[in-house]
């Protein structure tokens, strides 16, 4: 396994490994620096959002992110973007031509399908400061589960036609990608990463169906706001979203 990062990040590359996210939070809490990068070929407890486990057999891609973000823990879930984002430029680099789109608020899309999913994990110190971030990046290269197993259609890179290229290449563009978007973030602020992932919103405009903890709701994509929350416009008004799944479109 091997990988060439951009000089900023630091990569500790493993064979196996419970969860590159609780691994470099362990490391972080030892004080793994900032661009800390945890890859590993395959994860026996990989964890998805809300709880849910994420499939890691060998042949896709996990990697997480230690970030130390000079900003309050308020702005934390902007690095969600900032990786969908970077997520999205890698992907479209091996897909030319392909429909990528970014799923609210934090999946990757191709054609419609998941091929790739981000956890975002914040610590503060005793302060409430932000202590470090964790960005849990899962990639469908080479498998994907099958649309039972899980709520929303998958697909893969390789079975969507992508460039030949090893996981740790696609690696290197992902951290190139990420390196970019960061810099963005710290020169302009949220603005232009919200409008970039504006720009690829999977079903912006239209009607969308949304799982909350407790009911699904329906109403028009309007966007979302200077939070990241999503913007649903319903008979009773416009509801500001700050957790759930979009539904695929129909
Ligand atoms: C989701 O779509 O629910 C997010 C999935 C995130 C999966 C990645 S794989 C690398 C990192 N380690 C984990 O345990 N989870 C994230």
């Amino acid at each position: 396994m091997d990988a060439v990062l951009p000089q900023s990040f630091h990569l500790v590359s493993l064979e196996t490994i419970d969860s590159t996210s609780s691994e470099a939070r362990r490391r972080a809490q030892s004080g793994a620096a900032d661009s800390t990068v945890v890859w590993a070929l395959e994860q026996s407890a990989g964890r998805g959002r809300m709880g849910r486990s994420w499939v890691s057999e060998p042949g896709n891609l996990y990697a997480s992110i230690v970030l130390r973000p000079s900003c309050g823990p308020e702005r934390a879930t902007e690095f969600a973007f900032v990786a969908a984002n970077a997520l999205a430029e890698a992907i479209a680099t091996v897909l030319p031509g392909a429909d990528v789109t970014c799923k609210w608020p934090n999946d990757l899309l191709v054609g419609g399908r998941k091929v790739a999913g981000i956890l975002l994990e914040a610590e503060t110190g005793p302060s409430g400061s932000l202590d470090f971030l964790v960005v849990g990046i899962g990639i469908n290269v080479g498998h994907h589960p099958d649309d039972d197993a899980v709520r929303f259609p998958a697909t893969d890179i390789n079975a969507e036609g992508a460039t030949e290229m090893t996981i740790g290449e696609l690696l290197e563009s992902v951290c190139f990608q990420f390196h970019r978007q960061r810099k963005l973030w710290e020169h302009a602020g949220f603005r232009l990463i919200r409008e970039a992932w504006l720009e690829r919103a999977y079903g912006l405009g239209g009607m969308i169906a949304l799982r909350l903890p407790e009911r699904t709701v329906g109403g028009t994509f309007q966007g979302i706001d200077e939070q990241g929350a999503l913007l649903l416009k319903t008979d009773g008004g416009v509801e500001r979203i700050l957790a759930g799944d979009v539904l695929p479109v129909a």
